[in-house]
């Protein structure tokens, strides 16, 4: 791998120190830049910057040199939120929301996640990884330098560990960092419907031993809301959970005030997401932890439910971070610049707010700080190059309509 040297950088953005671990409060709106600027990267790494009139001289023999006449570079966008392996879409759905029909009463008749969890029974495993490869490739296209994935589609032990096994694969092949979380929790199976200790002795019993031995799952996840899984049953799952050294991120508040925020701060989850409901309250709970809100705005307008209250929780001093969800029943977009314009259009955060979220927290919310998120020397040189850019705020601007026209990851263009 050569050396390359980027040069003519109109806006190098997200200049965050060393150790800078999360933001929150007033300095989410804190993004550090360096005007006509150069970058140095080696093995995979960033190695250096500075200003164009102190660009170095002296480089290794065999180094690229590449100039981007005036476009600006972000650090990657850092996705901590998605349910990328699925076997199906779902437009029908779509087509019955348009009509009327809630995403609550479709999901009560068979349809969402448990239309979902059928297909994924009888889906073969090499299909399901291509399908997902396909869908982390537009991602990587679309600027995300590091992704989270779910489980949550097989509600068997067999399929479960299916999904699982997918993402350990995407993991092996990627070229970008994935954490994989376990979310067998995510609704009961209908065999499960009345006897849902049944369905939780199954994970916790075969489910979460199985993961563990087979190392699927850095994190466990819940999905806490009125007729999926209750505060008490959640609370049982990250006990459990906890045994084999996952933490929880969880599903809270998408739907309604659930206790699910309350639940996760006891076991220290490292984020809560979601949080379309959030009243007063659950903001007051969140002060004093280090628990990130992950605030998912492509969902709240592909649903046409509320948007978070992202105002509230960055005055209360709480780490927010903006993520896609991409998953094929409430947000079937993993478009990051996108999320990133819509948390600047609905949740009123500033740009330099929404690319902090999407960058340094979102790195963050997957424990990734140490290696990802910002422009720090040391840090592995994953970033997108735009067009010129008049200012920062031009990015979320410019909505639905892509700046970027390349991408670099490990150092080398992709
Ligand atoms: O994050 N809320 C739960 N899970 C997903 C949607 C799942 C689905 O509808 O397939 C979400 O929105
Ligand atoms: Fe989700």
């Amino acid at each position: 791998m050569k050396p390359l040297l980027i040069r003519d950088i109109g806006i190098l953005a997200g200049i965050h120190p060393e150790g800078t671990a999360v933001l929150q409060g007033s300095m989410m709106a804190n993004l550090p830049v360096l005007n006509d600027a150069w970058l140095l990267c080696a093995n995979g790494f960033i190695l250096d910057f500075g200003n164009m009139n102190n660009i170095p001289t002296q480089l290794p023999p065999d180094t690229n040199i590449f100039s981007v006449n005036g476009g600006a570079i972000f650090p990657s966008w850092c996705d901590s939120h998605s349910h990328i392996v699925f076997a199906a879409s779902r437009e029908e759905e779509f087509v019955m929301k348009i009509k009327g029909k809630s995403y609550e009463e479709i999901a009560a008749n068979g349809g969402g996640i448990l239309n979902s969890a059928e297909k994924m029974q009888t889906a073969d495993e090499s299909e399901l990884y291509d399908a997902a490869f396909a869908r982390l490739n537009d991602m990587i296209g679309q600027g995300t330098g590091a992704l989270e994935i779910k489980s949550g589609y097989g509600l068997t032990l067999e399929s479960e560990l299916k999904m699982l096994r997918v993402i350990k694969r995407l993991k092996e092949n990627s070229p970008i960092p994935i954490k994989a979380t376990l979310l067998a929790a995510h609704t009961y199976p209908l065999a499960y419907k009345e006897s849902h200790q049944a369905y939780i002795s199954m994970i916790v019993e075969e489910l979460l031993p199985a993961v563990y031995q087979e190392g699927l799952a850095d994190y466990f996840d819940v999905f806490c809301e009125k007729g999926f899984f209750s505060v008490e049953e959640t609370d049982q799952l990250l006990a459990a959970a906890a045994h084999y050294g996952l933490k929880p991120k969880i599903h809270a508040n998408q739907l309604s005030v659930s206790g699910g925020v309350e639940i996760a701060l006891k076991h220290k989850a490292i984020s809560v997401d979601h949080l379309e409901a959030t009243d007063a309250l659950v903001i007051g709970s969140m002060t004093n932890h280090y628990t990130i809100a992950t605030l998912l705005p492509s969902c709240s307008l592909f649903l046409r439910i509320p948007y978070a209250n992202a105002r509230g929780l960055i005055d209360a001093n709480i780490p927010v971070a903006i993520a896609s969800d991409y998953n094929p029943g409430s947000t079937p977009s993993g478009n990051m610049n996108l999320v990133v314009s819509l948390a600047c259009i609905n949740l009123r955060m500033l740009p330099e707010e929404s690319i902090n979220a999407a960058t340094i927290n979102g790195a963050a919310a997957m424990e990734l700080g140490h290696e990802l998120g910002s422009i720090t020397k040391g840090k592995r040189a994953n970033f997108f190059i735009t067009r010129t850019l008049s200012s920062i705020a031009f990015l979320p601007y410019s909505f639905g309509q892509s700046q970027i026209e390349h991408i670099v990851l490990n150092g080398e263009f992709y």
